[in-house]
């Protein structure tokens, strides 16, 4: 399920203020957020992983159509890929994957200095940062820094 244009917008402002490195969306769906991101922000490299065929040989078609050259397409289980030195990590993903998210982080320390989550929080890690969207259901989106999350 793609994330709401609310939440989209509010991940767009805090990716903005994550410097100017590389974007890596964990479960990058259908494109709905990489693509504007990367449209919006074309010096910065942007990596989407996918499991799911159909909706990354969907994104790749569409970002192959759009020539969006900051922006790779892996289909990958990202729980199995060393992630690369990047500015942010955002996610859109549910409570369990969260726990897991945390286990690799913590396990893994990549060099990545911010993840922002749509709606769903890192457990026992306090937020730097937490917005709260404008919609029904007050939907939360959260930035971490990556050094201080803690076990
Ligand atoms: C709720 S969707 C979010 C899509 C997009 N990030 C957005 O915000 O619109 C979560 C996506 O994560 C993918 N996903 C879940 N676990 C994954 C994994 N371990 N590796 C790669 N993709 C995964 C799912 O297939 C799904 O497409």
């Amino acid at each position: 399920m793609p994330s709401s244009s609310k939440a989209y917008g509010s991940m767009m402002a805090l990716v903005k203020e994550t410097g100017k490195g590389t974007i890596i969306d964990l479960g990058s769906g259908w494109g709905n957020f990489v693509f504007p991101i990367a449209r919006q922000m074309p010096e910065r490299q942007v990596i989407g992983y996918e499991l799911s065929l159909f909706p990354w040989l969907i994104s790749t078609i569409i970002k192959n159509a759009f020539c969006l050259h900051n922006l790779t397409l892996y289909r990958k289980n990202f729980y199995h890929e060393k992630l690369p030195d990047a500015s942010v990590i955002v996610c859109y993903l549910y409570p369990q994957a969260m726990n897991k998210v945390k286990r690799k982080l913590l396990t893994e320390r990549p060099n990545v200095d911010f993840l922002i989550s749509n709606n769903f929080a890192l457990p026992f890690a306090q937020a730097s940062k937490k917005i709260q969207l404008s919609d029904f259901y007050k939907s939360p989106v959260y930035l971490y820094h990556i050094a201080k999350i803690t076990a």
